[in-house]
């Protein structure tokens, strides 16, 4: 499903200053697998989670997602292949405002040029899949820190994308909360979704299945989990 060989990622910013952010990462993920990146502040995970979710490019090495190789794409291939492969989850849910549950669910399926009709039936199903059924009419706003991830959640799958990306999705949720949004990742990775998910969290990490250690921009130790956490 993905496969990254030798990523470089260096930032120049004023003067001669250089950042080396990540340094020859490689690693694959297959179908179906349930993967945290963890590592401390600073280590590269968020430039990481740039590169996977096609939002920037490496400085070398190669990204291929899902028999693509990002790098030969233009900007319009690239927000394409976001919409289309990606499903996104940020630490600060980046809902709508003022606009309904199911509005902002509805939304990716609009520009993927879903009827009305058909819109509102699937985002209907995916506020149902994430346990929000009676709270489809309440705005961003009426909602809580794990609701409104909830959401944010139902909005990532609402296209079928091959992949989950998640960066610190438990980052602005009170704790009960976080346990229960890691409840839905298993959900989802046992029905078959394939996740990424970063976290500087190790008792977060520890929900999922493999988990890649990153330090100073490099992977330190990639591991199968075998004490993986279980919701319920
Ligand atoms: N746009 C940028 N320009 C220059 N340096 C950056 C930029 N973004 C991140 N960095 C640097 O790259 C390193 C990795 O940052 P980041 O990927 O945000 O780490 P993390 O998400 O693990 O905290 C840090 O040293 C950070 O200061
Ligand atoms: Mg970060």
């Amino acid at each position: 499903m993905i496969q990254v060989t030798h990523l470089t990622k260096i930032y120049h910013s004023g003067g001669n200053v250089e950042t080396t952010a990540l340094s020859d990462v490689s690693f694959d993920v297959k179908k179906g697998e349930y993967v945290a990146i963890m590592g401390p502040s600073g280590s590269g995970k968020s430039t990481l989670m740039h590169i996977l979710g096609a939002l920037d490019k490496p400085t070398s090495g190669t990204y291929i997602l899902d028999g693509e190789n990002v790098e030969a794409l233009s900007e319009d291939q690239l927000a394409d292949i976001r919409n289309r492969k990606i499903g996104f989850v940020f630490q600060a849910f980046n809902l709508l405002p003022r606009t309904t549950a199911l509005q902002n669910v509805m939304l990716p399926l609009r520009y993927a040029g879903v009827a009305k009709e058909e819109r509102i039936k699937r985002a209907e199903q995916y506020l149902n899949m994430v346990g929000l059924g009676n709270r489809m009419h309440h705005t961003s706003n009426q909602l809580s820190g794990g609701q409104q991830q909830r959401v944010a959640i139902a909005r990532a799958l609402v296209n079928n994308p091959a992949i989950l990306l998640a960066d610190e999705p438990t980052g602005n949720i009170a704790t009960a909360q976080a346990e229960e949004i890691m409840g839905i990742f298993q959900q989802l990775n046992h029905d078959g979704h394939t996740i990424i998910m970063i976290t500087h969290e190790p008792d977060i990490a520890a929900h999922a299945r493999r988990i890649i250690h990153i330090k100073d921009g490099r992977i330190i130790k990639d591991e199968i989990n075998k004490r993986q956490r279980k919701i319920g």
